[in-house]
């Protein structure tokens, strides 16, 4: 900005510099053109002294007269003010297209110093020794997003990073079963995000550590009284502040057991860390999904890439931009599509590539252990009747697949807390509608 004052101010400089010397040539002109008027009445000069420029017809008459001498001049100086308007004019033009220009490249140069900040420019090392990024920098924290939550946050997490679940009294026993979970195993960094007043005393009188949000924070209107999927798009948006406040957050919906410390078996190496919904080593992890048209004849088979879809309900965020990037990219998205699921919108932003029209994320992405970040079909369906699996102990299990959450998270509790052999027994793998 200042140097673009500057500029004006030196060309203004420039110009009545150079209309001062004009006027001083204009004045010995009309001088020298008095002294030839009287030497030489006839003229002597009927062309104008300004090369390439064509006499208009009253100058045919010229050199009778000092007055119309003066009128040629003044002609000559409102010409040259056009000139000059014109050349001023040409000048901005240039100097505008410069800075766009100029911008241009600037933007070239963020990106190139942006790559350079991550990593200096290496040459690429030996077959097999060469890894890409995956580990990205976290942000700045800035408080100012939310002085009271990150005072709260200092004195909760541990390593800036906690447990976070959203609630509201619609889930009043199934939170209950949680912070129980929670404080059984010892675990001191969570926090609960209470949506209503009765759910804020509910933690308060728990001893859990709570947030209550203002309740003039317009988003919230959706916490009291909003359905599951109206929550989900909260729940992205009210992440958000964690992360700009520089903390990594593994987010729980509330119908988890916990088992053991998930802080202990997180890898921290990717933007999201996050459970899978699927079942098996190639669900979990990813397979080749072979799609087959017998009358293509020799290409009959298509290969295509599978994975079933992370679990939006239990995942570990860290604070970095394509993870704020995702949790903005989900909660436009959810705004916007209003009947949308958010499990489906979460997985599509991140998993999509770039393609024609359309900029995917840049996220790095982990899968969690599926038998150690357990989802309630791979208990029911799999493990409780496998004898080896059915002794190992899980760090948390899930009840996502079931809709009677709250007797099958307390079956859970007396399975692998209180070692009752049976308690999983009288559930169906499924549920009865
Ligand atoms: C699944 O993968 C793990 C390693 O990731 C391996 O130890 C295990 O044997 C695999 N299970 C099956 C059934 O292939």
């Amino acid at each position: 900005m200042t140097g673009r004052r500057d500029g004006t101010l030196m060309r203004n400089t420039g110009h009545s510099l150079r209309g001062s010397r004009i006027a001083i040539a204009i004045v010995i002109g009309v001088l020298l053109g008095c002294v030839f008027a009287f030497l030489f009445p006839h003229g002597l000069f009927v062309s104008s002294p300004i090369p390439g420029r064509r006499i208009s017809k009253s100058n045919t008459q010229v050199g009778s007269g000092p007055c119309e001498s003066s009128e040629r001049i003044n002609m000559l100086k409102s010409e040259f003010v056009t000139v000059s308007e014109k050349n001023a004019e040409l000048k901005k033009q240039i100097r505008e297209l410069t800075e766009k220009l100029q911008l241009a490249e600037q933007g070239k140069d963020h990106a190139q110093k942006q790559a350079l900040v991550l990593g200096e420019q290496h040459k690429a090392g030996p077959f097999g020794t060469v890894k890409g990024l995956r580990t990205n920098p976290v942000v700045i924290s800035d408080e100012s997003v939310n002085p009271r939550l990150a005072k709260i946050l200092e004195k909760v997490a541990v390593e800036r990073e906690l447990i976070v679940a959203l609630a509201n009294s619609n889930v009043k026993d199934i939170l209950e079963v949680w912070f129980t979970g929670i404080k059984r195993v010892g675990i001191p960094n969570y926090l609960v995000v209470a949506l209503d007043e009765e759910i804020a005393n509910f933690c308060k009188s728990n001893d859990v550590p709570v947030y209550r949000r203002d309740p003039d924070e317009s988003i919230d209107s959706i916490g009291r009284t909003g359905g599951n999927h109206a929550v989900s798009g909260l729940k992205f948006r009210i992440l958000r502040e964690f992360l700009q406040l520089g903390y990594s957050v593994l987010l729980s919906d509330v119908d988890i057991v916990y088992l053991q410390n998930p802080f202990d078996h997180l890898y921290r190496d990717s933007d999201v860390e996050s459970m899978t919904d699927g079942h098996d080593n190639k669900t979990a992890y990813g397979f080749d999904d072979v799609f087959d048209e017998p009358s293509m004849g020799w290409s009959r088979y298509a290969h295509t890439m599978r994975i079933w879809v992370y679990n939006s309900g239990f995942f570990y965020i860290r604070p970095t931009i394509p993870s704020i990037e995702l949790l903005d990219r989900v909660a436009g998205r959810l705004s916007r599509e209003p009947y949308s699921w958010d499990q489906a919108v979460f997985n599509e932003e991140f998993f999509y590539p770039s393609h024609p029209g359309y900029g995917g994320l840049h996220a790095a992405r982990r899968t969690m252990d599926f038998c150690l970040f357990m989802n309630s079909k791979v208990l029911f369906k799999t493990v409780r009747n496998d004898a080896v699996l059915s002794k190992l102990k899980p760090v948390i299990i899930h009840v996502n697949y079931h809709p009677d959450k709250l007797t099958r998270m307390k079956a859970i509790v007396e399975y692998y807390v209180n070692g009752k052999q049976d308690a999983l027994k009288p559930f169906p793998d499924g549920s009865d509608w």
